[in-house]
């Protein structure tokens, strides 16, 4: 058996640049891997099975964990099955990456316990072909992403930071976000470049572009960060396409049983092992 931790992921600042003929949109964003995450027992076995800890989710063919077993085997030709048990600790519909992090994460372990047939690389360019975000994963946990996501430019860990995940009752989907983009509406001229290293040299300028049509889809959203705000946090921003939103600086969340809040931290990882929990 082999246990994993998979992370979460948030968007440090997330530019729309255009929509694309085939529906996606191409973007320019930071992400980094926090502390806060799920853990997946595995198994060889002769066919697959996916049990979670959270009756809620979907356990079939929809869940991403086996899409990833699926495409494992059609790039690989093995024909083994996997066993998966996933203890859910993400929220979901949070843009926290929580199930693009369990198919990363399956592929790694699936590889791992069939003897490493493929390399890290060609895990993460096949894992673009069943979601944008999930190639990501495969970086060192910091990493600046394009095209659709699924161009991943690895990047040094930046100094660790803790900051407080707060996650409203109420989720987001993700491809209604997206339709409710406007571009008029996106930040103001970007120079994608220069933009990632002022960012690097520590000038951190932290913005969402799906902030507004997400506020749009769900006001109370917006309350709510300005709710934060006034507990005392420097910055308060959405992930991806929300609805949890990452907290900077001194504030303390407010105790609200609508809420749930963690305190995390920044996590990465060596090129040789997956993430650990620290
Ligand atoms: O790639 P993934 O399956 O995670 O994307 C889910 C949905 O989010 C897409 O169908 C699309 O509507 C939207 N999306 C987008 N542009 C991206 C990523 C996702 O429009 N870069």
């Amino acid at each position: 058996m082999l246990q994993v931790f998979s992370p979460a992921k948030i968007n440090l600042f997330l530019k729309i640049i255009r929509k694309r003929p085939d529906g996606y949109h191409e973007l320019a964003s930071l992400f980094q891997t926090i502390n806060l995450g799920d853990t997946l027992d595995f198994h060889l076995a002769s066919h697959d099975e996916l049990t979670c800890s959270d009756p809620s989710l979907p356990t079939d063919e929809n869940n991403l964990v086996l899409k990833a077993t699926h495409l494992y085997r059609k790039k690989t030709g093995i024909k083994a099955g996997l066993k998966v048990h996933l203890n859910k600790y993400i929220p979901s519909q949070a843009g926290l990456g929580g199930g693009s992090g369990n198919a990363a994460t399956t592929l790694w372990a699936f590889n791992e316990l069939v003897g490493k047939i493929a390399t890290d690389s060609e895990l993460q360019s096949w894992a673009g072909e069943i979601g944008s975000d999930i190639p990501f994963f495969f970086s060192s946990g910091t990493a600046y992403c394009t095209g659709r996501g699924e161009q991943v430019c690895s990047l040094d860990p930046l100094q660790t930071q803790s900051c407080w995940i707060v996650k409203p009752r109420i989720g987001l989907s993700t491809p209604e976000v997206y339709r409710r983009v406007r571009m008029t509406q996106t930040s103001i001229p970007f120079d994608d470049l220069s933009t990632l290293n002022s960012f690097l040299r520590g000038e951190r300028s932290y913005f969402n572009d799906l902030e507004q049509p997400a506020f749009e889809a769900k006001p109370e959203l917006q309350d709510l960060k300005a709710r934060l705000l006034k507990c005392g946090f420097e910055t308060v921003l959405m992930t991806g396409s929300g609805s949890a939103f990452f907290c900077l600086g001194r504030g303390r969340p407010p105790s609200d049983p609508n809420l749930s809040s963690y305190v995390v931290q920044f996590l990465n990882r060596t090129p040789t092992n997956w993430y650990k929990k620290n």
